[in-house]
């Protein structure tokens, strides 16, 4: 058997690998605490799986479903673009179903990367997009995200020859990893940085409901003229606590939703009619602000524990304001990936190491906030108890 070459550029993909670390920590008898994967602890909410019950139960959901999504759950991304944003958006064009908005990011770049393309993906940045650029051919060109600029993308810092030569263009606000957070004013920078380089510009919005301090994140579609530019992708993964319906969206640039439409139509045959209803439901019933302030509140006061706890052990810690990580420095004398080992050894707790994410996350480790409150106090008990800065 002779495997494609493509595939040794590829690391073993990051939460494959840490979940495979969890399960031997769990076979050796350790009650393993993971603060590893982004995957809310919580349940999707009941009007979601209700209708999700009740549109199961309809035959006409069983076939399959129209290949950009149905009519009725783009309706839905445009009026939640419209009440959420003020962004008017032709749901026909400008909208398409996803099958989780990891499988279009991934799937974009087939439709705009070319063997030597160059390809600007935020360091550190969540693997997806650099995997892909790379898969498809092209070159990685990482796109510095500085502690000092709150983990905004250094667009300066890009050469006048990266910027020509780029495609595409990465962002992630809120920022997964560092919890960064963007007004729309960076925006505004960077849909003209995307215009001036005749690059698509691509923002990964998984995380624009998860946001604390009443702080409301922008979508870079606000921007007068990003349509032109740009396309953002969402998920309803996070906000609504569905990350194994697998369903999210992209939306914005019709040329750049079209290129997506061609891989896709050849690859996949879309989400379940009964999900996209249920998801429908999700992004317009009254019944979604409720659902989102709680899971807002649970979040902050995790973050809330998470912060005055490394704060107090001595670690200089931010305060994010958006997505449910933690991002902080590891103490003096570790990489990254020897303090997640030796909190996995010492602590049973699973960290995510900076270093995954890219050059610039090396230092860095990263919390996720997607356990229960009483688990959340235990893994920092026991972190208290291995480690000070
Ligand atoms: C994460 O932990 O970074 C996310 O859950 C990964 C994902 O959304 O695919």
């Amino acid at each position: 058997m002779r495997r494609a070459r493509r595939i040794e550029k590829v690391p073993p993909y990051l939460f494959a690998e840490m979940d495979r670390k969890r399960r031997e920590a769990v076979a050796r008898g350790v009650d393993v605490i993971s603060l590893g994967i982004g995957d809310p602890d919580l349940p999707t909410p009941d009007f979601i799986v209700d209708r999700l019950v009740h549109e199961a139960r309809d035959p006409a959901t069983h076939h399959y479903p129209p290949y950009e999504g149905t009519v009725v759950f783009r309706q839905a991304v445009a009026t939640y673009y419209g009440r959420r944003f003020g962004v008017d958006l032709d749901p026909d064009r400008e909208v398409m179903a996803l099958i989780g908005s990891k499988e279009g990011l991934a799937h974009l770049i087939w439709a705009f990367v070319d063997p030597g393309d160059a390809v600007l993906v935020p360091d550190p940045g969540y693997p997806v997009y650099g995997t892909h650029a790379l898969l498809a051919g092209g070159t990685v060109v990482p796109l510095p995200l500085r502690p000092e600029l709150d983990f905004l993308a250094d667009l300066e810092a890009v050469t006048a020859e990266d910027r020509h030569r780029a495609k595409m263009m990465f962002l992630c606000y809120p920022n997964n990893p560092t919890a960064g957070t963007a007004d729309i004013g960076f925006f505004r920078r960077a849909v003209e940085f995307a215009r001036d380089s005749d690059t698509l510009l691509v923002n990964d919005s998984a995380y624009v409901e998860v946001t604390f301090d009443n702080y409301e994140a922008p979508s870079v579609l606000q921007v007068r003229g990003a349509k032109d530019v740009a396309v953002e992708f969402g998920s309803l993964s996070k906000p609504f606590n569905m990350t194994g319906w697998r369903l999210g969206y992209a939306v914005g640039n019709p040329e750049a939703i079209s290129a997506l439409g061609i891989i896709k139509t050849n690859t996949d045959s879309g989400q379940f009619e009964a999900i996209q209803r249920a998801g429908a439901e999700a992004l317009t019933s009254p019944a979604a602000r409720e659902a989102i302030r709680r899971m807002r509140g649970i979040y902050q006061r995790r973050r809330d524990v998470a912060v005055e706890t490394l704060t107090r052990l001595g670690c200089p810690v931010r305060r994010p304001r958006g997505s449910f990580y933690v991002w902080a420095p590891v103490p003096a004398g570790y990489t990254s990936a020897a303090f997640a080992a030796h909190v996995l050894e010492a602590a049973g707790v699973i960290i995510t190491p900076g270093s995954a994410y890219g050059a610039r996350g090396e230092g860095y480790f990263r919390i996720s906030l997607t356990v229960p409150d009483a688990r959340l106090d235990e893994a920092f008990r026991r972190l208290a108890a291995c480690v000070t800065w």
